[in-house]
């Protein structure tokens, strides 16, 4: 059963098969047709749709989602909003008077994600208002795909929102809605039991115990976090899901514990959530979290998930390879920590056991080291990586120690480079240290050919990433011993 709130109004679906998206639960299941499917695969936002979750202070707070990669059985317990939910009788939301005013929609198709989208931007402005920046403003509507409009409209619309009155939706005045919807959300996360399996197949267990009998019972059944790797199975491949174990409600799996040395983060943390630990201690990392996806996937997806796909061209994982994290491994046959890279061992395959599980990721602290992420893809939002660096390493008296060179879409598995490493260590950063190390990367990789980069392609960018971290320390270095504020062209399209 998904007991949920949809525009204030309490849906309970019985048996939902597992593999079921919220969007098809819309449009199949309730005859909401107002939420539109264009890919399927979290790339369009014509989907997204507003998740409303208990903010712990009495209220709802509101984030947007690609509904087609959701999982419907992730509705349990929350308030979903559509498109249908915003206007109030005839009187229309800010948004959509705003979209409307600005011409902001053309064939229509996407314009429902768009105003979901806007929707939770205006929720977040009137609970934090600051001024609505142009990077406020991409992360907002990042993840979606206007193909006649242009963007300038829909800038305007979003641009214009907050001077429009206010009129909130009907359900916006029900004081009981947090309430309810709290208390159907408690009781999913207070729940110890898991889901009965012989009726639904898809368990969402809330304590790691549970989790662990779970895997104990059935071994080859799939875990799901965010879902948006797996659920592109579905929607793509056209895999059936039958046996899922939802990991997202795992309380252990939920936390953020801060020791001596660093940050054990539980492997269902959202990104969304990570942000402001990512900004205080690893600003590079914070950077990349930018140009990672879109805010409907942050919002969902963890870097657990990341880590567990070993895509060759996930961001995370050579970023966790240059801090030199470990995971902690869990399953019914008990625990274990595996450093980072003992975990990827060929294309897609990794260290995990059968029924094992990520519990959690140890981010070291950065002390004196310093860490760089850059990313090369086509687009600036939502793509996917041709090339990731991220290095890390320390200035010891001139010298750079503990050098870290870590790549992703250089090999089948994200990876580093030790042989450059061992070019750089113990070197000061100087032209021919890096020549080195640039003719070492051509040793010890032949990456792939692919759309989105050629292998001859992906060797050059990575060497020029290599020389861009040389004229980066150059450049620091100038200006710390000679004021000198020599141009260096370090700011362009790869952030
Ligand atoms: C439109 C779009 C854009 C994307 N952009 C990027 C991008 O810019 N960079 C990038 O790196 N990725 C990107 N991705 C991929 C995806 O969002 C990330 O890999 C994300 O971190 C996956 O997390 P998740 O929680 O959604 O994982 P899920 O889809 O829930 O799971 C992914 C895999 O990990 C397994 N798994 C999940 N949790 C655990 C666990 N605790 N223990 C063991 N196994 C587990 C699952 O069984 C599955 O095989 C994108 C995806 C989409 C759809
Ligand atoms: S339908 Fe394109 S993102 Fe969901
Ligand atoms: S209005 Fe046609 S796709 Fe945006």
């Amino acid at each position: 059963m998904i007991d949920f709130y949809l525009n204030g109004q309490r849906q309970q679906c019985a048996d939902v098969s597992p593999d079921t998206s919220a969007l098809e639960l819309l449009r199949l299941f309730l005859g909401k047709t107002g939420t539109k499917e264009g890919c399927a695969s979290g790339d369009c936002g014509a989907c997204t749709v507003a998740i409303g979750e208990p903010d712990g202070q009495g209220g709802l707070v509101y984030h947007n989602a690609n509904a087609c990669i959701m999982p419907a059985h992730q509705l349990h317990g929350c308030h979903l909003v559509t498109v249908e939910g915003l206007a109030r009788g005839d009187a229309l939301h800010p948004v959509q008077a705003a979209m409307v005013d600005c011409h902001g929609s053309q064939c229509g198709f996407c314009t429902p994600g768009i105003i979901m989208s806007l929707f939770t931007l205006h929720e977040d402005q009137r609970h934090r208002p600051a001024p609505l920046t142009q990077e406020r403003l991409e992360s907002a509507l990042g993840g979606n795909l206007c193909r006649c409009t242009g963007y300038r409209p829909i800038r305007d619309a979003a641009l214009s929102m907050n001077e429009y009155p206010d009129t909130h939706p009907t359900w916006a005045d029900d004081p009981d809605l947090p309430r309810n919807v709290e208390t159907l959300f408690t009781d999913a996360t207070q729940a110890s039991r898991p889901a009965p399996r012989e009726t639904t197949g898809y368990a969402m267990p809330r304590d790691l115990a549970s989790l662990r009998e779970l895997r104990r019972q059935h071994p080859g059944s799939r875990l799901v976090a965010g879902g948006t790797d797996l659920w592109l199975e579905v929607t793509q491949q056209l895999k059936p899901l039958e046996d899922v174990v939802d990991v997202h409600q795992v309380a252990e799996l939920n936390t953020i514990e801060e020791t001596a040395d660093g940050w054990w983060v539980g492997a269902a943390v959202t990104y969304r959530r990570l942000e402001p630990l990512f900004a205080e201690h690893y600003p590079a990392f914070a950077h990349l979290m930018h140009r990672f996806a879109s805010s409907q996937i942050r919002n969902r997806a963890t870097m657990g998930g990341n880590v567990a796909n070993a895509s060759p061209i996930g961001d995370t994982p050579p970023v966790l390879l240059a801090l030199d994290a470990r995971l902690a491994l869990d399953g019914p046959e008990g625990q274990r920590e595996l450093p980072i890279d003992s975990f990827f061992l060929d294309y897609k395959k990794t260290a995990l056991q059968e029924g094992e599980f990520i519990r959690a990721i140890f981010l070291p602290r950065l002390e004196e080291r310093q860490l760089k992420v850059w990313k090369l893809s086509k687009r600036r939002e939502d793509d996917i990586s041709a090339v990731l660096a991220a290095f890390s390493w320390r200035l010891d008296d001139g010298v750079m120690r503990d050098v870290h060179l870590a790549f992703g879409g250089m090999a089948a598995i994200p990876r580093r480079a030790p042989q450059a490493e061992a070019a750089l260590e113990g070197q000061p950063p100087a032209p021919a240290a890096f020549e080195a190390a640039r003719a070492a990367l051509r040793q010890e990789f032949q990456p792939l050919d692919d759309v989105r980069g050629s292998s001859e392609y992906r060797l050059v960018a990575a060497a020029n990433l290599l020389e861009r971290l040389r004229l980066m320390l150059h450049k620091e270095t100038q200006t710390r011993h000679d004021n000198n504020t020599a141009e260096v062209c370090l700011d362009a399209y790869a952030h």
